[in-house]
């Protein structure tokens, strides 16, 4: 890897005004890893499971980020040991100021963009995170910066500190990254089932547009990738995107999925109680993530279509989230009349935040009704649930893919489309009743448990993704 010394620039870095009283413990033989997380959950999560993951190599971790977004991540960290997160140095910068407008459930485009100005507000973190790394790496060995790809302008000064380096951790599917990495080549992408696959950008707003062409002359300053997905289930997909031609002489791993083996239950939440009532692989789990809101006729179809269906579900039925998920001011989304009386032991709405992982774990659970963000899509084919997938927006529909088309263990709810049309009840109660009773979904059951077998095998000691993390570690410790 080449670095540019630039040694005005670190200057300007080191008497900048913000400059924060920073106490470091002097580690000076130690090799100190930095997490640089993009404030949307899905990503806030993965980057804290792979803190966690990390720091069990006994490594320091830092997790760094505006206040604000260290507590979302951490409040609502999921599955996690306690005393495992408390082993993680949360460093919290002051937030900046950023409008934290609703969403709109009525919008036909379902991406989150009442999440753009906290995202552009991350720009604010270029020279106080770089200030930060430079006064780490005047205590340590090496830093090593692990960054969401959505992060790669403000960790950009990494280039200008000797003895650190920057690498991207991947929260996305290897699958859904190639049409875009392939485009923007200008290159046809080279398996033809993906040669008309979206890009996970399109329908992108112009101004996220925008933030994500800001990434790409930083992204070339990294010194290799990480991917939170397996090669035993998307192998030819990474070996696409180890070519030369995209990741020149870098170095890549993929080490998912990284969510503990072992779930920590230490926060008992009244729906795993629910759940303890019913029979094995009973439940359809119903949730579509943090960033989709539905509309009123959208969430009377959806209710009308599981209770035809007559198939228990727990659902958690929230908006998607504000830039600032403290703010409590959100919309309670109205249910048909008489609905939770009708379904009243058959039914669970859930409106507070879930522990999803442990839901899916669950041994009642039999199916995942979701929008196939790569979070939804990774936790359940670890837990081996199938899935009845409703893609709303970015990587979701090529997630999609991977999950029914590929690998086989999921329906189709309803395709991402341009000219979106109202998912009837009727659809949704045919869609249930296939993945939750019938030998068509006893089929895709068993693939999914097989398929989540092998891949928690490869976390384990000498399976394949646990050999690419010690390969990391020793990278990185080398
Ligand atoms: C969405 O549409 C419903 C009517 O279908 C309306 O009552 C509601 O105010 C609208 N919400 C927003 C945020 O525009
Ligand atoms: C959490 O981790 C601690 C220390 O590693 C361990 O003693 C404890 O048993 C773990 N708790 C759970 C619920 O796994």
């Amino acid at each position: 890897m080449s670095k540019r010394k630039q040694s005005s620039h670190l200057l300007s870095l080191s008497n900048h005004k913000n400059h924060q009283d920073i106490n470091i413990m002097d580690q000076s033989d130690q090799v100190v890893v930095l997490m640089v997380p993009f404030p949307a959950q899905g990503h806030l999560n993965q980057l804290l499971q792979l803190s966690c993951l990390i720091s069990s190599h006994g490594l320091p971790v830092y997790y760094v980020g505006f206040a604000i977004h260290n507590r979302q991540a951490k409040t609502r960290a999921n599955g996690l040991n306690a005393s495992d997160v408390a082993k993680i140095h949360f460093h919290d910068i002051p937030t900046s100021p950023f409008d934290s407008p609703p969403p709109n459930p009525n919008s036909s485009n379902k991406f989150p963009e009442q999440l753009h100005p906290a995202w552009e507000a991350t720009l604010n973190l270029r020279k106080p995170i770089g200030c930060y790394i430079e006064e780490i790496s005047k205590k340590a060995r090496r830093v090593i910066v692990v960054h969401d790809p959505m992060m790669a302008v403000v960790v950009q000064d990494v280039n200008t500190i000797p003895n650190a380096e920057s690498y991207t951790f991947n929260c996305l599917s290897a699958f859904s990254k190639i049409p875009f990495l392939w485009r923007a080549l200008g290159k046809q992408v080279p398996i033809e089932h993906l040669k008309e696959l979206p890009s996970f950008t399109d329908g992108f707003p112009d101004k996220v547009l925008d933030l994500v062409a800001l990434q790409s002359e930083p992204s070339s300053y990294r010194a290799g990738d990480l991917y939170n997905t397996c090669r035993l289930i998307e192998a030819p997909y990474l070996d696409l995107l180890e070519k030369e031609e995209i990741i020149g002489n870098r170095k890549s791993w993929a080490i998912g999925p990284i969510l503990p083996a072992k779930l920590s239950l230490e926060r008992q939440h009244k729906c795993l109680e629910w759940l303890d009532k019913h029979e094995p692989k009973s439940v359809i789990y119903v949730s579509f993530g943090t960033t989709t809101s539905l509309s009123d006729e959208e969430i009377k179809e959806l209710a009308l279509g599981l209770e035809q269906s007559k198939v228990k579900f727990l659902w958690v039925l929230r908006d998607a989230d504000k830039g600032d998920v403290f703010d409590g001011k959100v919309r309670r989304a109205e249910l048909p009349e008489g609905f939770e009386e009708r379904v009243e032991g058959v039914g669970m709405v859930v409106r507070d935040w879930a522990p999803q992982p442990e839901i899916l774990a669950h041994s009642s659970t039999g199916g995942f009704m979701s929008h196939c963000g790569w979070n939804s899509c990774i936790e359940s084919i670890t837990m081996g649930v199938p899935m009845a997938a409703w893609p709303m927006h970015s990587d979701q529909p090529s997630n999609t893919i991977l999950i029914t088309e590929i690998l086989k263990m999921g329906l189709i709810v309803s395709e991402c489309t341009q000219r979106r049309e109202l998912v009837k009840a009727s659809t949704i109660q045919n869609v249930v009743e296939r993945l939750m009773v019938s030998e068509e979904g006893d089929e895709i059951r068993k693939r999914a448990e097989k398929l989540a077998a092998t891949v928690r095998q490869a976390t384990q000691e000498g399976g394949a993704s646990r050999l690419e993390l010690d390969s990391f570690i020793a990278h990185i410790t080398r």
